[in-house]
């Protein structure tokens, strides 16, 4: 009989000096609709001695307005979603906003010291509505792997690249069920960009050999290579339904 493995679940770690963990929780929208009721829910209900949110949505909205409503610190950017469109005008606009909404969410995570980022990926949309730019991100992210990542993370995601016998802690394993499947996309993001050093918990750099990839990498870039992880271990981002029931 097969022994059955054990499911590794992560949770995010408290920050050490007690102070509550700060969390930037992105909305794409800001039009009231299931999503948006219920990720209003979830803020209001966060026991707020231990965990800090800041709503991060569009300016101007239903949403921005509850949230700022319900004492909620609300960060105005406008993270347009993806449209089918044929109209060069209108996507050169949208990856124009999509990228400038990028940097201002780096910026705040620098200057809210955010801890821990829930939201989507903004190309995770292409999926559905444009196949053949969504297959091109994820193309583009198996390049960026393929040449910076596989020495550790290995080839075939395994987390037994060449390096990983000589680091301590050894490099995350992607194929691993209590890894990617476990968390929304953004929070790779955020591990990605920031590395080992960034780590809240972890103190000191160094803990980690896990490169800060911000320093080597363009937002997109790191939004793809993360798209490649999901793609080619056919593992599905964490999302939330409607109620904050976590779906895999
Ligand atoms: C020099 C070795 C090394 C390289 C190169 C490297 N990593 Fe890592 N990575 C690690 C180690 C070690 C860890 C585990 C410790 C940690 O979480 O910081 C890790 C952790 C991670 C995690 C966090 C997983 C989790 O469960 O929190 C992600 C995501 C990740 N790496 C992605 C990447 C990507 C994408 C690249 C290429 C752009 C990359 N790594 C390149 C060593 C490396």
């Amino acid at each position: 009989m097969r022994r059955k493995e054990k499911t590794k679940v992560r949770i995010a770690k408290m920050p050490a000096d007690g102070a509550p963990l700060r969390v930037l929780a992105i909305s794409v929208t800001g039009a009231m609709g299931g999503a948006e009721r219920s990720y209003l829910e979830v803020l209001r209900a966060l026991p707020r001695e231990r965990i800090a949110p800041v709503a991060c949505v569009p300016p101007d909205s239903p949403l921005d307005r509850l949230c700022a409503a319900a004492e909620i610190p609300v960060e105005s950017v406008n993270l347009r979603r993806f449209r089918r469109s044929t109209n060069p005008f209108v996507l050169a606009g949208q990856v124009k906003a999509l990228y400038q909404g990028s940097r201002a969410i780096v910026d705040i995570c620098k200057e809210q010291k955010i801890d821990l980022i829930h939201g989507e990926s903004p190309f995770r949309g292409l999926e559905k509505t444009d196949a053949k730019a969504f297959r091109e991100h994820v193309e583009n992210g198996r390049r960026i792997y393929y040449s910076n990542c596989f020495f550790c993370h290995g080839d075939a995601l395994g987390g037994d690249g060449m390096y990983a016998h000589a680091v301590n802690p050894v490099p995350a394993n992607f194929q691993d069920s209590g890894v990617l499947p476990n968390f929304q996309e953004t929070f790779f993001f955020w591990r990605i960009a920031k590395g080992g050093p960034g780590m809240p918990d972890e103190g000191a750099p160094g803990d980690s050999v896990m490169p800060e990839w911000e320093r080597f990498l363009t937002n997109d870039e790191i939004w793809d290579v993360i798209l490649f992880l999901y793609a080619d271990t056919g593992y599905r981002p964490r999302t939330f339904e409607e109620g904050g029931e976590a779906k895999h």
